[in-house]
C-alpha cells in the first residue's frame, strides 16, 4: 500500500477558490469543531460543482447554516437565525436556504416546513449537497437525512475556512457509540466510523506543505478509534498508532487531539505523545460529574475512582500536560451531595480550563425517556455558577505556575487589542500575548510568561540558542519512524 502525496485537482486546493462570477455560497457554523470541518467538506463539494465562497449573507446566492443540537439554546439560536434569513429571501427573491449538520438530522421535516428553509441535509449526506440544491428546480423542496456506516469523506479533501493558515482541523472519524444517557449526538451523527488513516495522513501532509503548522485530529472519542484494512483484517491501526503516524508527517507539525474519553483512554496514547515532541500536552477528558451515582445514571462507564486514576497516569507520563474538561451541572436527580461530589474532584484535578454546561433535556434520548429532569433551573443555575466560580480560580492558579516559565508557541494571530501583539498557544493550549519583535504568523518563537489572568498568559519572546535546544523540536528518530512503517505496512513515498 503507498501513500501518495499529490494534489487531485484544482478543486482540492487547501484554501477557497474566491471568484464572484460563480454562484456564491455562504456557509455560517455552530456548535462544535466537528461541525467546522464538516462545513469545509461541504464547501469542498460544492466547489466541485461549481461553487465559489462570499462572505456575508447579502452576496449569498445560497445561504448554509451547519447547526447544533447539543442543547437547547443552541437549537433556539438556529431558529432565531431563520428569522433573518426569511428576511432577506424576501429582499432578495431566489436565494436559496439550506439546514446543515444535527439540527437537521434531529429535527428532519419540522425544519422544512418553516418558509425560509428549502433544503435540509444531514451530516451524511454533504455528497449529495449540489444535487439537493439543483433539484429545487422542480419547485419542491429537498431533504436528505439518511445516516451511514461508511461515510466518513474520506476522500474528499476539505477547503479551509480558518482566517490564519496555520491551524486546521482533520476528522479520524464519525459518529459515537457510546450513549451517553443525555447526549443527543449517536443520534444526529449515527454509528462510530474511522477513517482510512492512508487518507488521514495525506491530508495532514497537504496541509503541511501548504505551510500548516498545526493539526488538530477531531472526534467524539478519538481513543476508540479503530481502522481495519479491508482487504487484510489483520492489519489494523489504533489511535496512538495513527497519531504516530501523524506526528511523523514532520516534526514540525503540531499535533492535536479531541476529544478523549476517560473509559478507553489507554496509556499507549500517552506514552506516544510523550515520544513525540510535536504532539501538544494537552488532553481534554470530559468527566461530567464527580458522583458516581451520576456517573452509571450517565452511562459513562467509569467510576471516579477509575477517572482519577487515569489522570494519575498523565500525570506520571507526561507531568506537564494540561488536562481540561466537560462539567454538566443538574443532571436528573442530582443531589446537593452529587454536586458537592463534582466540586471536591475538580480540587483534586485542579483542570487548567473547562467547558460547563446546565443541563439540557434532548428529545428521545435515554434521559429523556427513563428520567426526570427535576432539578429546579434555579438550582441548576446555582449549581453552575458554583462550578464556574470554582473553575475560575483554578484557571488562574494553573496559569499563575507557569510565570516565569519559557514555552515554544504557535503564532496564529494578532491581539485585538493591538497591531504590535501577537497571539499563540503554548502546547498545553494557553493563549499567549506578547510583542510582535517582527515576527509574524506561523512562526514558532519561545516567550517567557511575565503575568497571567484566568484566560491568558501575557509574554515575551526570548531570543537564546541555547533554548531552541532544549525546549525545541528533536529531530525524529530515524529508526522509529521506519520500525513503525513496517509494523503497519504504510510506505510513506518520501522516504
Ligand atoms: N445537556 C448539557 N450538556 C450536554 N453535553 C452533551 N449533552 C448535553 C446535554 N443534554 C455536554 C457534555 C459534552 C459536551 C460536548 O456537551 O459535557 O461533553
Ligand atoms: Fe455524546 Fe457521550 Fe458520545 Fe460524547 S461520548 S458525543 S457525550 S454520547
Amino acid at each position: 500500500m503507498q501513500i501518495i502525496y499529490q494534489m487531485e485537482n484544482k478543486y482540492s486546493s487547501v484554501k477557497p477558490i474566491i471568484d464572484n462570477s460563480l454562484p456564491q455560497v455562504f456557509i455560517e457554523t455552530y456548535g462544535c469543531q466537528m461541525n467546522v470541518s464538516d462545513s469545509e467538506v461541504v464547501l469542498s463539494v460544492l466547489q466541485k460543482a461549481g461553487y465559489a465562497l462570499c462572505h456575508s449573507i447579502e452576496q449569498a446566492d445560497v445561504i448554509l447554516v451547519n447547526t447544533c443540537s447539543i442543547r437547547d439554546n443552541a437549537e433556539q439560536r438556529i431558529w432565531g437565525r431563520l428569522d433573518v434569513f426569511l428576511q432577506e429571501k424576501k429582499k432578495r427573491k431566489g436565494i436559496i436556504v439550506g439546514i446543515l449538520g444535527c439540527m437537521a438530522e434531529r429535527l428532519k421535516n419540522e425544519l422544512l416546513q418553516h418558509p425560509a428553509v428549502d433544503v435540509v441535509a444531514g451530516p451524511d449526506s454533504y455528497r449529495d449537497i449540489a444535487r439537493l440544491i439543483s433539484a429545487l428546480s422542480s419547485g419542491e423542496k429537498q431533504i436528505n437525512t439518511i445516516l451511514s456506516h461508511e461515510e466518513t469523506y474520506a476522500d474528499i479533501t476539505p477547503v479551509r475556512m480558518d482566517k490564519n493558515g496555520v491551524s486546521a482541523f482533520i476528522s479520524i472519524m464519525r459518529g459515537c457509540n457510546n450513549m451517553c444517557s443525555y447526549c443527543v449526538v449517536p443520534y444526529v451523527r449515527g454509528a462510530e466510523r474511522s477513517r482510512d488513516p492512508h487518507s488521514i495522513v495525506r491530508e495532514a501532509q497537504e496541509l503541511f506543505n501548504n505551510g500548516y503548522k498545526e493539526v488538530t485530529l477531531l472526534g467524539q472519542n478519538v481513543d476508540s478509534y479503530k481502522w481495519t484494512n479491508p482487504e487484510n483484517p489483520t492489519e489494523s491501526v489504533n489511535f496512538a498508532q495513527l497519531l504516530e503516524l501523524v506526528a511523523l508527517v514532520d516534526p514540525t507539525l503540531r499535533v492535536r487531539f479531541s476529544t478523549s474519553h476517560p473509559k478507553d483512554m489507554g496509556n499507549g496514547v500517552l506514552y506516544t505523545m510523550a515520544m513525540y515532541p510535536n504532539i501538544c500536552n494537552h488532553i481534554h477528558l470530559p468527566v461530567q460529574s464527580g458522583s458516581d451515582p451520576m456517573l452509571l445514571k450517565m452511562n459513562r462507564k467509569y467510576t471516579r475512582e477509575k477517572y482519577m486514576e487515569r489522570v494519575a497516569k498523565i500525570r506520571e507520563i507526561l507531568p506537564d500536560c494540561a488536562i481540561t474538561t466537560d462539567i454538566i451541572a443538574g443532571f436528573c436527580s442530582e443531589t446537593e451531595q452529587d454536586h458537592q461530589d463534582t466540586l471536591s474532584l475538580m480540587k483534586e484535578v485542579c483542570y487548567d480550563s473547562a467547558f460547563m454546561f446546565q443541563y439540557s433535556l434532548r428529545p428521545n434520548t435515554k434521559a429523556a425517556r427513563h428520567f426526570v429532569d427535576d432539578v429546579p433551573l434555579a438550582e441548576k443555575t446555582r449549581r453552575l455558577n458554583e462550578i464556574i466560580e470554582l473553575q475560575n480560580s483554578h484557571s488562574l492558579a494553573c496559569n499563575q505556575k507557569t510565570v516565569g516559565n519559557i514555552y515554544q508557541v504557535l503564532i496564529e494571530g494578532t491581539s485585538k487589542r493591538s497591531q504590535e501583539q501577537l497571539i499563540g498557544r503554548t502546547p498545553q493550549n494557553k493563549t499567549c500575548v506578547f510583542d510582535a519583535k517582527g515576527h509574524k504568523i506561523g512562526d514558532y518563537v519561545y516567550v517567557k510568561v511575565l503575568s497571567c489572568t484566568s484566560a491568558t498568559l501575557i509574554a515575551e519572546i526570548v531570543e537564546d540558542e541555547a533554548i531552541d535546544k532544549k525546549l525545541g523540536f528533536n529531530e525524529i528518530r530515524k529508526d522509529i519512524k521506519e520500525m513503525f512503517n513496517n509494523l503497519i505496512n504504510i510506505k510513506n513515498d518520501k522516504n
